[in-house]
């Protein structure tokens, strides 16, 4: 277990909201849309998804404050540079709620990924909602994300706040995006930043996910 990992094991919260443990796809996903599984490129390399349904992303967000404000807060991840902190919910402390996740992921990203990157396989996610807030963090500089080898975003409550988006050095910004559309590109070649939220608070669901291709079988004859 790593240092992140028995840090979170210590806080660990148990969710009560069956809707968000028991998977069902008609409420997670969002099925109805024509273009579920297929991908657009917005920008070179950097691509959206329709992914999680309206349903689904509210309930999610509601019950991570609720679940905040009774057991635990946002907090920034201290081993992070300044730069790059915002207040964040991991959901490494809520393991009903990130399997749950996780499964939607293998269902509905990884064949997109295998497709673009040749990778049917992850073996390790971090999953976090990120809040940016005028009062509190509103924007992060521009940094390359290091946590995983695909970053994934999705929007939880755009329209309830003004301002926000994703720059990509160079390259575009990517206004917010419906809630439950999937953001997502390499980490490795996509440096980016946080524009500022200018008034309300935005919520953004986080995934950093490393993915393979190969045998781990690393034996020796
Ligand atoms: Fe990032």
């Amino acid at each position: 277990m790593n240092i992140e990992d028995s840090y979170y094991a210590q806080k660990k919260i148990i969710c009560e909201n069956e809707k968000l443990t028991s998977y069902d796809a008609s409420f997670v996903i969002d099925n109805d849309n024509p273009n579920i599984k297929k991908y657009n490129e917005v920008i070179p390399r950097v691509y959206t998804t329709p992914f999680l349904s309206a349903e689904f992303c509210k309930e999610l967000l509601e019950e991570s404050i609720r679940l905040s404000t009774k057991e635990d807060t946002f907090e920034v991840n201290p081993t992070e540079v300044g730069s790059v902190q915002v207040p964040e919910f991991n959901f490494k402390k809520v393991p009903g709620v990130y399997n749950l996740i996780i499964r939607a992921v293998k269902e509905n990203l990884v064949p997109i990924f295998n497709h673009l990157w040749g990778r049917a396989k992850y073996y390790e996610a971090t999953i976090q909602i990120a809040n940016y807030s005028p009062k509190e963090i509103s924007e992060i500089s521009y940094h390359f994300d290091s946590a995983g080898d695909v970053s994934v975003v999705v929007p939880l409550n755009t329209g309830e706040y003004e301002g926000g988006g994703t720059e990509f050095l160079n390259r575009g910004i990517v206004e917010p995006l419906p809630n439950g559309t999937a953001l997502f590109f390499d980490s490795f070649t996509n440096k980016h930043r946080g524009l500022a939220v200018t008034k309300g608070q935005r919520y953004l669901l986080v995934m950093w996910i490393k993915g393979y291709n190969y045998s781990f079988d690393l034996t020796r004859e």
